[in-house]
């Protein structure tokens, strides 16, 4: 078998590829459903990478020509849990105002991520702003915010792959899994 093996050894598989890919399917269908014009994604960098890049070519597949720019966040974490602040480590390009932005994040946990992202892009003046996550941490928010899309609902434990990432590691993944032994 190939290097993987070593890297699958240390991680419990959550949600498959095949999974993933149907899921992003029917998520894309409801966005085209949307009927939104002129439809800008902004993926938040650098967690959404791989899920964005995927969603976008579902989008292809139903017929949706979104833009696409993207913005990296830092939300400070100390032992893998947020501690609050959320800062904009590169900004986007494109001009949101007016409008229709669907904001592309990999993981709602505490909120804070993509509450900051929607209120920074209600404040330059988009018409509309949804937001699409991969996974839904079922937990109480530290900020009052919802995803109008989600692919998964996710327990509470540490995830990685598909993009994500601990300590830099695991983003090559093409599955989402919990790391089992470190
Ligand atoms: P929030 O601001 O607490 O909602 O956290 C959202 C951000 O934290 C996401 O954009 C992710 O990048 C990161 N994050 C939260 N939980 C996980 C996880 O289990 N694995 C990897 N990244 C995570
Ligand atoms: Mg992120």
């Amino acid at each position: 078998m190939g290097h993987g093996m070593a890297v699958e050894s240390e991680l419990e598989v959550i949600f498959t590829p095949e999974a993933i890919a149907a899921r992003l399917g029917e998520l894309a269908v409801k966005v085209a459903d949307e009927k939104l014009d002129n439809l800008l994604v902004v993926a938040i960098l650098k967690g959404s990478f791989v899920f964005a890049a995927d969603l976008i070519r579902a989008f292809h597949r139903v017929g949706l020509t979104p833009e696409v720019d993207f913005m990296t966040l830092s939300s400070y974490r100390k032992n893998r849990v947020s501690s609050g602040q959320v800062s904009i480590l590169r900004d986007m390009d494109l001009d949101v105002r007016g409008r229709n932005v669907l904001i592309v994040d990999d993981v709602l946990d505490s909120g804070r991520t993509l509450a900051f992202a929607k209120d920074l892009i209600a404040a330059r003046g988009a018409k509309t702003i949804k937001s699409c996550v991969l996974l839904d941490k079922k937990v109480k928010r530290a900020v009052s915010v919802e995803a109008d899309l989600c692919a998964f609902e996710c327990p509470d434990v540490f995830v990685v792959g598909y993009g994500m990432d601990v300590a830099h590691r695991y983003r090559e993944l093409p599955f989402v899994g919990r790391v089992v032994k470190e």
